[in-house]
This record gives structure tokens, C-alpha cells and sequence, in this order.
């Protein structure tokens, strides 16, 4: 890895695929701030990643503001500074158009849109006075592949908006060496996805779901792919480019 990525902050890390990219900048040598609502999942993953001096917790929501200065605040003062932030804390559910609330809405933009939006706004300024650094937010191949059988369309209108976010907030800091992407994954193992997981290897070529660690090493990649900005790299098995 570029001796240059020292210190990570990865939103909602205390599960899923935010914990293996914790783990995955914890193997390649960085120091990383985790983090998610819940305190004791958090606790526990802190415990799991191990490497105790190179792992700070920070509890909350990323919906607020204070939790994204939070964030900055400890990397700064713990690992000097922040050179890769990774927007991953997300929601999903599967509900028709028509049923769709108020609150499911506020749900899925508070904790996907505005929590990326918040969280960026918090380390950007850091990442100008460095003149470098790397923003990835995960968000979906399902932006860019409806399913008549699962109907998404309260949480595709966030994840659609982190992409639409990241392409334009890739031109304007492009000057000052700050790069922004999005790693769109296909269905991966987690708890999200929860029992039953591998019924949906066959819409993946491929022939298999993907695992945690399909997603920490594409993030792993970005984060060290100096030339890439404004990009979705899907990471679905081909799921997008046919069957
Ligand atoms: N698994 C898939 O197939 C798949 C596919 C495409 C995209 N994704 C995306 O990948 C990301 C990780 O998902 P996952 O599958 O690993 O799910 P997961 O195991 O449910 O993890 C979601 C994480 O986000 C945190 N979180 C949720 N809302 C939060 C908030 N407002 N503030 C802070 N943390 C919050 C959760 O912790 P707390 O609940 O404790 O806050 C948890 O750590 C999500 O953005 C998801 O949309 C997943």
C-alpha cells in the first residue's frame, strides 16, 4: 500500500462490510476511526479488529452534523490527520412505491444522503489543507438496475443521490488533489441481506454473491488509484452487464 494512507475513517463499521474495510486498512497499515449507532456492536468489533493502537471508536449517527466533526476530531488528533474517508453507514428495505412513508423517506435520506453529505462536509476541509485525500461512499449497482420483484424505489432515491453527490463533488475538488468515488456492490453477505443470502447467486454471472472482502479490496484499490475520481465501480459479479 502507498505509505501515504496512514489514517481512515469508515462510517457504520460496526458491522457488514464497514468492519472488513476497518480490517482491511488495519492489514495494509493504516490507523482507522470506526464507527455506527450502536455502541456495544461497536465495542465488540474494536475488540475483534484487534491492532488496539490503531483503531479509535466513535459512536453515532451520521445523520447529525456533530457526528461527522466527531469523526475528524479523533482521526486528527489521533492519527494526525485524515487521508481516505469511506461513506459506507447505510439502510435498505424493499417496499412497494405506493406504500412508501414519510418516515421511511427521512429514514433512508437521513442516514445514506445526508449522513455522505455531512460526513464529506466535515473531513473536506482537512483534506484542502493536505492537498490530498480520498472519498468513497458505497452505493449500489440497484441505482442503475430496477427489479419488478423487489421494489426499492425509497431507498434508490438516496443511493442514487450518493452517486449523483460523488460525480459532482469529484469536479469541484479535483484542484485541490481530493478525489471522490463510489464502489457499487452487487448482493453481498451481511446481515443486511441476512438469511438465505446465496438464493441470490444466479442474477451474479459469476455464479455466487459477493463476500465482504469483494468490497474492501475495491475500496482498498481506490483509495490507492491516484489517477481515479468521479467514478462508480461496480462490484456485482457482472450482475449489471447482463446474465
Ligand atoms: N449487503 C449488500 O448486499 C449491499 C449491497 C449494496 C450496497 N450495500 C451498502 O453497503 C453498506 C453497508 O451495508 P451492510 O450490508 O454491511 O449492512 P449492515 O451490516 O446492516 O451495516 C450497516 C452499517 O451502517 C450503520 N448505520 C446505519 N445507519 C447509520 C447511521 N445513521 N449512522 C451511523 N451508522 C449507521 C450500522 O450500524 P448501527 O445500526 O449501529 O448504526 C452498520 O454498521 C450500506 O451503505 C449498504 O447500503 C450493501
Amino acid at each position: 500500500m502507498s505509505q501515504a494512507i496512514k489514517s481512515v475513517i469508515i462510517t457504520g463499521s460496526n458491522s457488514g462490510i464497514g468492519a472488513d474495510i476497518a480490517r482491511k486498512f488495519l492489514e495494509l497499515g493504516a490507523s482507522v476511526v470506526i464507527n455506527g449507532r450502536n455502541e456495544e456492536k461497536l465495542e465488540k468489533v474494536r475488540l475483534t479488529l484487534g491492532h488496539e493502537d490503531r483503531v479509535i471508536a466513535v459512536a453515532g449517527d451520521v445523520s447529525d452534523p456533530e457526528t461527522g466533526k466527531r469523526l475528524t476530531q479523533a482521526a486528527i488528533e489521533n492519527f494526525g490527520g485524515i487521508d481516505v474517508l469511506v461513506n459506507n453507514a447505510g439502510q435498505f428495505g424493499v417496499k412497494p412505491f405506493l406504500e412508501t412513508t414519510t418516515e421511511d423517506l427521512d429514514q433512508f435520506y437521513n442516514s445514506n444522503l445526508k449522513g455522505t453529505f455531512f460526513t464529506s462536509q466535515a473531513v473536506v476541509p482537512e483534506m484542502i489543507k493536505a492537498k490530498r485525500g480520498s472519498i468513497i461512499s458505497i452505493g449500489t449497482v440497484l441505482v442503475n438496475h430496477g427489479m419488478s420483484d423487489a421494489p426499492v424505489t425509497g431507498p434508490m432515491t438516496s443511493k442514487g443521490g450518493i452517486h449523483a453527490f460523488s460525480v459532482s463533488l469529484a469536479a469541484e475538488l479535483a484542484q485541490h488533489n481530493v478525489r471522490v468515488n463510489v464502489v457499487a456492490p452487487g448482493i453481498i453477505r451481511t446481515p443486511l441481506i441476512g438469511e438465505g443470502a446465496d438464493s441470490f447467486a444466479p442474477i451474479h454471472p459469476l455464479g455466487r454473491i459477493g463476500e465482504v472482502k469483494d468490497i474492501s479490496d475495491a475500496v482498498a484499490y481506490i483509495a490507492q488509484a491516484e489517477f481515479v475520481t468521479g467514478t462508480v465501480l461496480e462490484v456485482d459479479g457482472g450482475y449489471t452487464h447482463g446474465r
